[in-house]
């Protein structure tokens, strides 16, 4: 997550009107960059001391990078990280490292430490219960919908679960949460801008709905009822962020 404001906005939204979030579930640890921004968002919601697992197989980055050429992404990591990182970065080979790499970049760029502990596979994850997933990878439809399948009985029944790139971002993400959802494994309730955030069954979906419209800190002109949503139920609410509060350009 190299987040839009729009995002970081939904996301404080829903963390100050969830009570005792204690761990949080990022699959596609990369740079760190969206796990710094949760954390520090968690802070500011009042959920202190929030214990992060990482996923990164780190063949996108770090050891994977040293022999790609990458040009798009050589970009990307001349514009996100100094020299000094993108040298540290090429050192990085197990998950331990990634997670001192990544828990010093927070730490430096936004003061706030995190609890932090990564790991490379899905498959090395405990059945530690999760009160937040932010799912951050994942090209085609099986493999986005194996990660779901895989992780949902990670997350606890008051937990959510947040996909991120849902727009032409990662298209195929888009499409497998759309079969997720009429396999009844997630039930939307805030559409932001890149990121669309679910619960784990309808009636906790709708419990953060009413939280989040009737919270004064709520601006309605950012954050909407969305109109159709009785598709998923009757009387069914979901939020939208207004599309005119979104920045296209
Ligand atoms: C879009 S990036 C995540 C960005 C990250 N959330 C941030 O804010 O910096 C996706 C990452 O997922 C990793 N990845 C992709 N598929 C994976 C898989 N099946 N298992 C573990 N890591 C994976 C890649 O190495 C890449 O670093």
């Amino acid at each position: 997550m190299l987040s839009p404001p729009e995002d970081v906005i939904a996301t404080w939204t829903v963390f100050k009107n969830v009570s005792n979030i204690t761990n949080m579930l990022e699959l596609g640890s990369y740079l760190g960059g969206g796990l710094g921004i949760f954390n520090q968002l968690l802070h500011q919601a009042g959920h202190n001391g929030v214990q992060f697992v990482g996923v990164d197989h780190l063949d996108f980055i770090g050891a994977g990078a040293r022999n790609r050429p990458g040009a798009w992404y050589t970009d990307h990591f001349n514009k996100c990280l100094s020299p000094e990182e993108q040298t540290t970065l090429k050192n990085l080979n197990t998950a331990d490292e990634a997670a001192n790499w990544i828990k010093e970049r927070t730490l430096r760029l936004t003061g706030t430490p995190i609890n932090l502990v990564c790991v490379k596979t899905e498959k090395e994850l405990s059945d530690q219960q999760y009160d937040v997933i932010h799912h951050d990878y994942g090209d085609g439809v099986d493999e986005n919908l194996r990660t779901i399948r895989h992780c949902l009985p990670k997350l606890k029944d008051t937990g959510i679960y947040i996909v991120d790139d849902w727009c032409t971002g990662a298209p195929l993400r888009t499409v497998a949460t759309v079969i997720a959802q009429q396999e009844g494994l997630l039930h939307p309730f805030l559409w932001a801008k890149n990121k669309v955030f679910y619960a784990k069954n309808p009636a906790r979906a709708q419990e953060l709905v009413n939280a989040i419209l009737k919270d004064p800190d709520n601006n309605p002109k950012l954050f909407k009822g969305m109109p159709g949503s009785e598709y998923f139920g009757s009387n069914y609410k979901t939020i939208r962020m207004h599309w005119q509060a979104i920045q296209w350009s």
